[in-house]
């Protein structure tokens, strides 16, 4: 069996930093011993192939909880296929996606979830999990959630936004989560509400209120703290555990931190894009700002403040990209003249590990607790732990050599995303992953790209283990 030492790092993990050597046996971590020690001697005088970390940080590698390779939406389809977006995930540190397998309305869940399993099947460069999009909630496919869950389908996915698309109507929301309180399923919730949000953004339109602004004038922190709240409401109805998808509202912050108070298994996830971008993105002159239409929408500047603050306070738990990239030319172009059809989503899969790298440089957090909201909490919510998440014997080897003194600027020119723009254009940040190893494997090492397609496998899921 391989053997390889990561020798002369700070491991950093959710729980603790610590000066050791990692033994990696195989497609594992095999253990961890202090440095200095005999033991990390032993496995120095060894055979094992050496990766040198002096000065670099040693991570577990980043687990995004919330991806979209190749979407249906809106009349296209998201840009980076689970090849391309799993290879730019692994250049920016991150070596487990959970993307989203959708129910079409008049299909099965399962029919959603084969579509997917045959879209990413030997095309990933690291592993992979899914949850499902429930689009159509009616008996059958509550029954499908039983079996699904078994099978490690886990955690799905509800739309209280995009009427006719993916909507489910209170009713179909509470039984959905009846569902998952009896099966142990996690319900992620799109909270805005998406029946005002039409009529406003039909109001808009007739009133010639048509630049990629709009979306975000239309799409009110008001409506997504409404829906947000509405969706405890109902989970509590239904004794169900609720985690809130890429929250952006102050407001909706608010709600989720009151139920918490009240000790409710409710659980909010934020993305980079409502920490380091606003309205003012989605404001830039000519059609720009198109570049910046994500569901939920960003946020004047202010709402940043709370998002940090919750994710310090833990009222935020989990930062996935909700990565759902579209080409600017051929893509969101197809809302010039009309906001509500630019396709709603973002690039990051690649960039999230970094920024959020950038805030514990700026001291927004601690270097732990980054590891905990990009790592160990993504894995424990979506049932990934011990496999994924942190570092100990056992786990599997998905490890980031990461250097923290790396200068680089954020760029379309050099990142390996599947998309004709960055978010993050021009943004300076310190830190990058320099070595990235998937189950053992080297596949990213010093700019060059090792894995390859196929490499990355599917893992079933338990469920969250934050649940008693
Ligand atoms: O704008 C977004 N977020 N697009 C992806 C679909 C979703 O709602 O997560
Ligand atoms: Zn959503
Ligand atoms: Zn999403």
């Amino acid at each position: 069996m391989a053997r390889t030492v990561i020798r002369g790092g700070l491991v950093v993990t959710a729980a603790e930093e610590v000066e050791a050597d990692v033994l990696i046996e195989g497609e594992r971590v095999a253990a961890l011993a202090l440095r200095g020690t005999e033991t990390a001697q032993t496995w120095a005088r060894g055979d094992a192939a050496v990766i040198d970390a002096t000065g670099h940080y040693v991570i577990p590698g980043g687990v995004d909880a919330h991806t979209h390779m190749e979407m249906p939406f809106g009349g296209t389809q998201s840009a980076d296929t689970f090849e391309t977006g799993t290879r730019a995930a692994a250049w920016g540190g991150t070596t487990t996606i959970v993307d989203f397998a959708i129910q079409s309305p008049g299909q099965s869940v399962r029919s959603g979830v084969d579509t997917w399993m045959a879209k990413a099947d030997g095309r990933c460069a690291v592993d992979y999990a899914f949850h499902a999009i429930l689009s159509d909630v009616n008996e059958s496919s509550l029954k499908e959630m039983d079996v699904l869950v078994d099978e490690g389908v886990t955690s799905f996915k509800l739309f209280m936004a995009y009427p006719g698309v993916f909507y489910s109507d209170d009713g179909q929301i509470l039984r959905a989560m009846q569902r998952g309180a009896a099966n142990g399923a996690l319900t992620m919730m799109h909270a805005e509400n998406g029946i005002a949000i039409d009529v406003l953004v039909e109001q808009a339109l007739a009133e010639g209120r048509t630049d990629p602004r709009h979306h975000g004038e239309v799409r009110k922190a008001l409506l997504e703290s409404e829906a947000t709240h509405r969706a405890i409401q109902l989970a509590r109805v239904a004794g169900a555990p609720l985690y809130v998808v890429h929250v952006s509202a102050g407001e909706a912050v608010e709600e989720l931190a009151r139920a918490r108070d009240k000790g409710l298994n409710v659980f909010g996830e934020t993305c980079p894009q409502y920490l380091f971008l606003s309205t003012d993105n989605l404001a830039e002159p000519g059609f720009e700002g198109a570049k910046y239409v994500c569901s939920t929408p960003l946020r004047p500047k202010e709402h940043q403040e709370f998002l940090w603050r919750a994710l310090r306070t833990n009222d935020l738990s989990v930062v996935s990209t909700d990565h759902c990239p579209f080409c600017f030319t051929g893509q969101k172009d197809l809302g010039v003249g009309d906001f509500s059809k630019i396709p709603n989503g973002m690039p990051g899969v690649e960039n999230r590990m970094d920024l959020l790298h950038q805030a514990v440089v700026d001291g927004r957090i601690s270097r732990r607790r980054w590891i905990e909201i990009a790592c160990a909490t993504p894995a424990r919510m979506f049932g990934l732990h011990p496999r994924k998440g942190t570092l100990a014997p056992g786990a599997d080897a998905d490890v980031v050599v990461y250097d923290p003194n790396a200068e680089q600027v954020i760029s379309a020119e050099t990142h390996h995303m599947n998309v004709d723009y960055s978010a993050y254009e021009g943004k300076r940040v310190t830190g990058r992953a320099r070595t990235v190893l998937s189950r053992g494997r080297v596949v990213v090492d010093d700019g060059t790209y090792l894995g390859e397609a196929g490499h990355g496998r599917y893992v079933p899921r338990s469920t969250c283990q934050y649940l008693v």
